[in-house]
């Protein structure tokens, strides 16, 4: 098959990676030097339209969509007008992340679990809810904000100043929801709208220091699998995974694609924290190493609408995934620092998030500049091997969590069964 992928992250390079490895052609814009040592890359991002026009040009068997910019953007609706299957939400089911008001408002109407929250369009009547709460307060930009856009506040000072953020922009929204303590875990499920399958479950790490401490990030590094117990997984299926997918057929815009959800469990079970409507970054770059069957396949099937579950196969080993962020970052990342890679071993991959320039002279140009993955029979096996190959990038002034993985095992599943 040929396989256009759109993004150019270090989860589209896990996305390119895999197709690589089932033996399709693979075409990727806007790319990245990672990617173009491995696929062919073309052109600069365009707006919706042109790229659907790019994938008819190319002769694309199937459209797989990275980031939710161009989910939003209706790139999906725009290759299925031309008739080029495109795996991902149409810009209508891609609200469910676009919007995080509407996506509140649809687990409500849906029974789904979630912690309760109000929504706001103006900082004054934000603000006089924010003084009737006792910390610690969160505080979501309504809007996609490439995962930045969540302030845990733990002053009611740093819940108005996050308030104030939010309410610069014009027509902005705010959520306030309840803080839930617990493990933090994410479950992706592809699906063609109604048959779905899970990956191995993974955690994240959001903040950007050592003990979950310091502003959010886009996500500093992914265990994989994130051990949770079957009866768990049970409820995540029944109470929140087919109630989401069943309510977003109900609601007249079928969920096509990666359906992320980020859930906390809690003593009173799994509880959504957030959905996003494509594979998580960095988890892609930790989930996808593990795939065993063919990701353009089951693309193609979901895009049809006939994803075979009973196909969608990982390995039984571990994975882990260090993320190498530049100076500055969250807030004002330094670029152009020239990195020099090391020659990955047999189930090491360094992907490639935010960087630039060729194999043999390249800078870093994001935050989140490397991916460095490995995969192991056990999760300590695999985040030594990781750390040992990151620790081996020259990158100066590299921003890396040396925890991750170290919540395995902290805190016991509370979900009652
Ligand atoms: N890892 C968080 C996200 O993809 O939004």
């Amino acid at each position: 098959m040929r396989v256009l992928v759109i993004g150019g992250g270090g989860r589209e390079h896990a996305i390119v990676h895999a197709c690589v490895r089932a033996g399709h052609e693979v075409l990727c814009t806007p790319g990245n030097p990672g990617i173009g040592g491995m696929a062919r890359v073309i052109g600069s991002a365009q707006d919706a339209a042109s790229l659907a026009q790019l994938a008819r040009t190319e002769a694309a068997d199937v459209v797989i969509v990275g980031p939710e910019a161009y989910l939003a953007a209706g790139v999906v609706d725009e290759c299925e007008a031309l008739g080029i299957p495109a795996f991902g939400p149409s810009r209508a089911a891609s609200r469910l992340e676009g919007d995080k008001a509407w996506s509140k408002a649809f687990m409500h109407r849906h029974g789904i679990p979630t912690a309760a929250h109000h929504t706001f369009s103006d900082l004054g009547a934000a603000g006089a809810h924010v003084a009737a709460l006792t910390p610690p307060i969160v505080v979501k930009d309504a809007g996609l904000k490439a995962g930045k856009g969540v302030t845990i506040a733990h002053t009611a000072e740093e819940a108005h100043a996050a308030l104030r953020d939010i309410f610069t922009q014009p027509g902005a929204q705010a959520v306030i929801e309840d803080f839930m303590t617990g493990q933090e875990v994410t479950v992706l499920a592809l699906t063609d709208g109604s048959a779905y399958a899970l990956t191995p479950p993974s955690q994240d790490h959001k903040t950007i220091h050592d003990g979950d401490t310091g502003p959010m990030t886009g996500g500093m590094g992914v265990i994989c699998p994130f051990s949770i117990s079957a009866e768990t997984l049970e409820v995540v299926r029944r109470d929140i995974i087919e109630p989401t997918l069943a309510g977003m057929r109900a609601d007249g815009h079928p969920f096509r694609g990666v359906l992320y959800a980020g859930l906390m469990l809690t003593p009173q079970g799994p509880k959504v924290v957030e959905f996003n409507a494509r594979f998580g970054d960095p988890e892609a770059e930790a989930v996808l190493p593990l795939l065993e069957s063919d990701l353009a396949r089951h693309a193609l099937d979901a895009a049809r609408g006939q994803l075979q579950p009973e196909d969608v196969r990982f390995r039984d080993a571990a994975s882990a995934t260090i993320i190498l962020a530049a100076p500055g970052y969250p807030g004002e990342p330094q670029k152009g620092i020239p990195l020099t890679l090391p020659e990955p071993g047999p189930d090491e991959v360094i992907y490639h998030a935010g960087t630039t320039g060729s194999a043999a002279e390249l800078i870093s140009s994001g935050g989140r500049v490397l991916a460095v993955t490995a995969v192991a029979d056990t999760l300590n096996g695999a985040l030594g091997r990781a750390y040992a190959l990151a620790d081996r990038v020259d990158f100066p002034g590299a921003q890396l969590r040396r925890d991750i993985g170290a919540r395995i095992g902290a805190a016991p599943d509370p979900t009652p069964v």
